[in-house]
């Protein structure tokens, strides 16, 4: 019998240094997704701790929070909800500003995304320094979202932003992390 190849979820990871800005070393998830045991075991290890947990809405923050946010939301049977970047959803929204490891950004989601009282998971790919999940987690509150955790493929520790999600008593669950 041929043996099986278990390559470790992180070798699935592909790293870009100097992208998109000098110093940076960019972790592309788009070589994870191609490869369909990498993609499943991902979004299998996100969605196992909210199996049967009343999750209402899964949201994803664009882009890449779109792709695994909506693997997970169907494996939930629960609902999708998209923050977008600025100037992209059609209906009335509210908005935050908020600063990344390489410059700043808007975000925004629908007032009437969830419900009032709505058990949303947030889904990302990476958190850096978790300005973008901040932001996405005031704007869920402002509609009345109860967050029940945020979870990320990868987290970046030395930047520290899983841990300042945190501190502000957010649950966060991430599956690898890079220097
Ligand atoms: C990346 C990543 C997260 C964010 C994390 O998105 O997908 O959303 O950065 O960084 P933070 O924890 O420092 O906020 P990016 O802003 O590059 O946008 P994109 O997904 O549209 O490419
Ligand atoms: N978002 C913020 N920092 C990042 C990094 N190093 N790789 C991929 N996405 C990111």
């Amino acid at each position: 019998m041929q043996a099986r190849r278990h390559v470790a979820l992180k070798d699935s990871i592909r790293s870009i240094p100097d992208y998109p800005k000098p110093g940076i070393i960019f972790r592309d998830i788009t070589t994870l997704l191609s490869d369909p045991r990498s993609f499943r075991r991902a979004v299998d290890a996100l969605v196992h701790p909210y199996a049967g947990g009343g999750i209402a809405q899964v949201a994803g923050i664009e882009a890449r929070g779109f792709i695994l946010g909506g693997a997970i939301a169907h494996q939930l049977s629960c609902g999708f909800v998209p923050i977008r970047k600025k100037g992209k959803l059609p209906h009335k929204t509210v908005k935050m500003a908020y600063a990344l490891e390489y410059g700043t950004d808007e975000i925004e989601i629908h007032v009437d995304a969830v419900k009032p009282g709505d058990r949303v998971l947030l889904v990302d790919d990476l958190i850096a320094t978790g300005g973008t999940a901040t932001a996405a987690i005031n704007l869920l509150k402002q509609i009345g979202a109860e967050i029940v955790a945020a979870c990320f493929v990868i987290d970046l520790p030395e930047i520290g932003g899983a841990q300042r999600l945190r501190d502000l008593g957010v649950e966060v669950r991430t599956l690898m992390e890079f220097e």
